[in-house]
């Protein structure tokens, strides 16, 4: 407890750096200092797919290579949602100064190419310092590397001097001759190397001011695969040693990781597991869980959804379809999919019997399966307003409507003919909709007549949806008809007046079909008065009163 008590004095709060770097515009980087490591997240659209970082150190730049990162503590990710890439720095990351394991200053370019030049930023001096003190051992499970870190002091026999570590110490030395590195697969010991031939396999050793560091990539020929209650996990165990004089000084470093990938079951949850039982005798396991690199309690996690569970000795993390943090994509493969990522992460707590604190942080990004995500059109035509009203519902916010056709014909949106209307409709869960309005007169409505005086209009929709960003197509069908059964021709009334016979239309709706004429002149308030009829027509009749001796004639035409 009184080791607790004079680190947590120390304790200082994590800086946010914040991003004020010459030449990078505002909004494309953030720089964050989170509790075990610093993260840079730069927009793809300003460093292309394939970004380049140094990590820069007073000895000089060194490129982040994919086998560089694994070996010194670099995870760099590509995140297409949300459209970044992330690099991610272990406190004890090979280029970092580290001021008494509580002040960290990373130092890094990032290179990026503009009009076919490659342009160096400078990210230099940002500092953070850990919001969390260090436990005894910490384990990180990374995308692509585990990393063991151990209190010195801790695992020091009492009268050991702080001299017999530092031949460990210089990581650029040579003069750590006298330590050797035992690894341990899960059936053999194999024999002891040198550190610095260690090193040369791919492994980093570190001293800092209190605790000793060892990181190992995935896949390394000393490290092995096995399953614990059916999860995969990959462990690494390292043994280092040194003879001085008659005593030995002897560290076990050992890192495993859940490699579960996830699983996404049928009610919308995303599972990872991992065993309880990854490091024998240790116990009083606190969980906190969360996505981006933020952590939460349990309980917390819970109230959001999470479900986290022990079943067959192992640890299960549902995380709800709906998780904030999480990203949703849309697909096209042939029909219309989507899916999620999560970019988990999981802080394990557990303890010794003496009650020792080991945690163990793992980060991992688990994606859904393609999953469907059916829009539907639906006819919410009313036959009194004449025209048709469709309704393309459930689209979703990276699915933009680009163009109908209509009966074959081409519109692209935002349309230009304006007897047609387009009209989104945006709901709260983040779906939206377009509202479609066809007059049944338009031109590109097909008309059908039948025998029995109905008329059929026919609009044949033809939806372009594209997804975003890629602009991939996709095309939904949909077959609208409206039945008008009474389209008889219009009937005047004709009464004979003292004066001649006064002919009375009371208009229906679907008079506009029919036209009337004179002879075959169409009627019009100027032929009414060239033959010296009086016409007078509002919106509920058409009176034409004709003096005896002339005759209007109404003729029935197909529009
Ligand atoms: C970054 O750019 C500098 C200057 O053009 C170049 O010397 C260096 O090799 C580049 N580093 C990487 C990792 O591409
Ligand atoms: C480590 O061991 C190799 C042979 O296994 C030897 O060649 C090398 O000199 C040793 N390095 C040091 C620093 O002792
Ligand atoms: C528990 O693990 C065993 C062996 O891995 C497996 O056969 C069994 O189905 C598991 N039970 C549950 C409930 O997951
Ligand atoms: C999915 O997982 C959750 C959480 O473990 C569970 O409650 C639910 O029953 C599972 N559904 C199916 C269909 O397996
Ligand atoms: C989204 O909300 C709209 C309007 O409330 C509703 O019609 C639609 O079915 C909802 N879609 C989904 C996928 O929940
Ligand atoms: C819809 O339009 C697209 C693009 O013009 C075309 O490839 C597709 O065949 C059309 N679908 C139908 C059913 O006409
Ligand atoms: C669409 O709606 C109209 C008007 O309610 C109706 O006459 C028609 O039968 C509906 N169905 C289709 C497939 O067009
Ligand atoms: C009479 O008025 C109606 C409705 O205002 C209109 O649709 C129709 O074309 C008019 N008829 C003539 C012959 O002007």
């Amino acid at each position: 407890m009184a080791f607790w008590f004079c680190i947590g004095v120390a304790l200082l709060l994590s800086l946010w750096s914040r991003a004020e770097t010459a030449g990078i515009p505002d909004g494309v980087l953030r720089m964050e200092c989170h509790d075990r490591y610093f993260m840079i997240a730069v927009d793809l659209s300003f460093t292309g797919d394939e970004p380049h970082f140094e990590a820069v150190d007073e000895t000089g730049a060194y490129a982040i290579t994919q086998q560089y990162a694994a070996q010194c503590g670099y995870s760099i990710n590509v995140h297409p949602l949300p459209g970044h890439v992330e690099l991610r720095a272990s406190y004890f990351s090979c280029q970092t100064q580290n001021k008494d394991d509580e002040m960290f200053t990373f130092n890094f370019n990032l290179n990026v190419t503009q009009e076919g030049k490659e342009v160096t930023y400078p990210l230099q001096d940002k500092t953070c310092s850990p919001s969390v003190p260090w436990s005894p051992r910490e384990v990180t499970c990374e995308t692509n590397y585990m990393e063991v870190s151990v209190r010195s002091e801790v695992t020091c026999p009492s009268g050991t001097k702080k001299d017999d570590w530092n031949s460990l110490k210089p990581a650029h030395s040579s003069t750590t001759s006298d330590w050797q590195v035992m690894f341990q697969t899960d059936d053999e010991q194999l024999p002891p190397i040198n550190i610095s031939d260690a090193r040369k396999q791919g492994y980093a050793f570190l001293l800092t001011e209190g605790r000793l560091v060892f990181r190992a990539p995935y896949g390394q020929p000393e490290s092995f695969s096995t399953e614990v209650n059916g999860v995969p996990v990959e462990t690494v165990h390292a043994t280092i040693f040194s003879r001085q004089s008659w005593v030995v000084l002897m560290v076990d470093l050992v890192a495993a990781c859940s490699m579960d990938e996830g699983l996404y079951n049928e009610s919308g949850y995303m599972m990872w597991e991992t065993p309880e039982m990854l490091y024998p005798n240790l116990d009083g396991q606190q969980i906190n869980v969360g996505l981006q690199g933020e952590l939460v309690a349990q309980p917390v996690a819970e109230e959001r959804g999470y479900i986290v569970g022990k079943q067959n000795n192992t640890i299960q993390i549902c995380i709800p379809e709906n998780a904030e943090g999480r990203y949703r994509k849309s697909a096209v493969e042939d029909d219309l999919y989507e899916f999620y990522v999560y970019h988990l992460y999981l802080e394990q707590i557990l303890v010794d019997e003496d009650r020792v604190e080991t945690r163990i942080r793992s980060l991992r990004t688990l994606a859904t399966p393609l999953l469907p995500s059916p829009i539907f059109a639906e006819n919410q035509t009313v036959l009194e307003e004449h025209m048709f009203t469709v309704y393309l519902g459930d689209v979703p916010e990276d699915v933009q409507l680009a163009a109908v056709h209509l009966n074959g014909q081409e519109f692209t949106v935002p349309l230009s003919v304006s007897s047609l209307i387009i009209t989104k409709v945006v709901h709260p869960n983040n779906t939206h909709g377009y509202k479609l309005k066809v007059p049944f007169e338009d031109p590109v409505v097909l008309q059908q007549f039948s025998k029995t005086d109905a008329l059929h209009y026919i609009l044949n929709i033809n939806y372009t949806l594209t997804v975003l960003p890629e602009k991939d197509l996709y095309y939904h069908m949909e077959s609208v008809v409206a039945l008008v059964t009474d389209v008889s021709p219009p009937q005047f009334d004709a009464v004979c007046t003292e004066s001649g016979i006064s002919f009375k239309l009371d208009h229906r709706p679907f008079d506009y079909l029919w036209e009337i004429t004179i002879d075959s002149d169409l009627l019009t308030s100027e032929l009414a008065d060239q033959h010296g009829y009086t016409m007078s027509n509002d919106s509920n009749s058409l009176l034409l009163e004709v003096r005896s001796s002339l005759t209007a004639t109404s003729t029935r035409t197909y529009p």
